[in-house]
């Protein structure tokens, strides 16, 4: 586990709002690169207050999260710098009794579409029963055992997040075009268990956000093979997005699935 700190005093807290997150401003980006972008919209400093741990802070994701939470306590956790397996009960529960809370933001980065050398299916007839039970332990027994063991150790007295990087394909009403039936019902999985974490939360803390967040088309490794003519962002500009998206999140939020924009997706 790394733990890396930002003494400096920032000007700008990481902090909900009493409103929904504002939609990204547009106007005036076009011909900024990514890194532009994100010293625009996401380049403020947080608090050194403010204790993040950061779970799979080794992905594309997840090291460009690790950057934009510039200035707060940030732990950070991944399964090859720490040896951290979220498919594994033990492994989870281990590192989060290493861990000594009170968090505010707990970030899920973890996750897979090709895993163990099988890419998603295009049909029916390319399901494999041990692939698709591998992107369920990944995809979505992962995020539960997260919730199961990190969660307890979020704020219980004010505003605590736990959020876990989902995929707009996970959405049912979502899906039009088919295929990648492991992966989507994997994601579908896992928003239903941060809806159902959500609500349970909810009674220990009324503060409490849980929420799963798609953070748009990404080139990272994951994406690679299959981004095709398919538009995409870079990872500092996901998260970029992903963190305008956690600063205007509010309990009310919480049990949902949004976008990098904050727009919430259908289930
Ligand atoms: N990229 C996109 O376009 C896109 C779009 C929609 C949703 N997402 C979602 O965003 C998340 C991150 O994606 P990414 O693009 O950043 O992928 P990535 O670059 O491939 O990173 C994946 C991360 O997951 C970790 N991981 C994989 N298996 C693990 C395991 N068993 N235990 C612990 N950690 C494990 C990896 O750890 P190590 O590298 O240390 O092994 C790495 O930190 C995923 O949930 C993905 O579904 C991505």
């Amino acid at each position: 586990m790394a733990l890396r700190t930002n003494p400096s005093s920032p000007a700008h807290p990481f902090r909900g709002s009493a409103h929904p997150p504002a939609p990204l401003p547009r106007k005036g980006c076009a011909g900024l690169d990514g890194d532009t972008r994100r010293a625009r919209f996401a380049g403020m400093k947080m608090k050194p207050e403010l204790r993040i741990l950061l779970i799979g802070a080794s992905g594309g994701i997840g090291q460009a999260l690790a950057a934009a939470f510039d200035g707060a306590t940030l732990f950070t956790l991944s399964r090859s710098g720490d040896g951290l397996d979220v498919t594994d009960e033990a492994s989870v529960a281990g590192a989060a009794a290493r861990l000594e809370g009170p968090f505010d933001l707990i970030f899920d980065a973890t996750g897979g579409l090709e895993i163990g050398g099988r890419g998603p299916e295009k049909a029916l007839a390319e399901i494999d029963a041990g692939a698709m039970a591998a992107q369920f332990a990944l995809n979505a027994i992962g995020p539960a055992l997260m919730l199961k063991h990190f969660a307890p150790l979020l704020a219980r007295d004010k505003r605590a997040v736990f959020a876990t990087l989902s995929a707009r394909v996970g959405s049912i009403g979502d899906n039009r075009i088919g295929g990648w039936i492991s992966y989507r019902a994997a994601k579908a999985a896992q928003n239903q268990i941060v809806r159902t974490a959500a609500i349970e939360m909810r009674r220990r803390n009324k503060e409490s956000i849980v929420v799963a967040l798609h953070p748009g088309t990404v080139a990272t490794d994951l994406s690679a093979q299959y981004l095709g003519r398919h538009k995409s962002v870079t990872p500092g500009e996901a998260a970029s997005n992903l963190v305008r998206v956690l600063q205007g999140l509010t309990p009310a939020h919480s049990g949902g699935f949004y976008d990098y924009a904050a727009k919430e997706i259908p289930w």
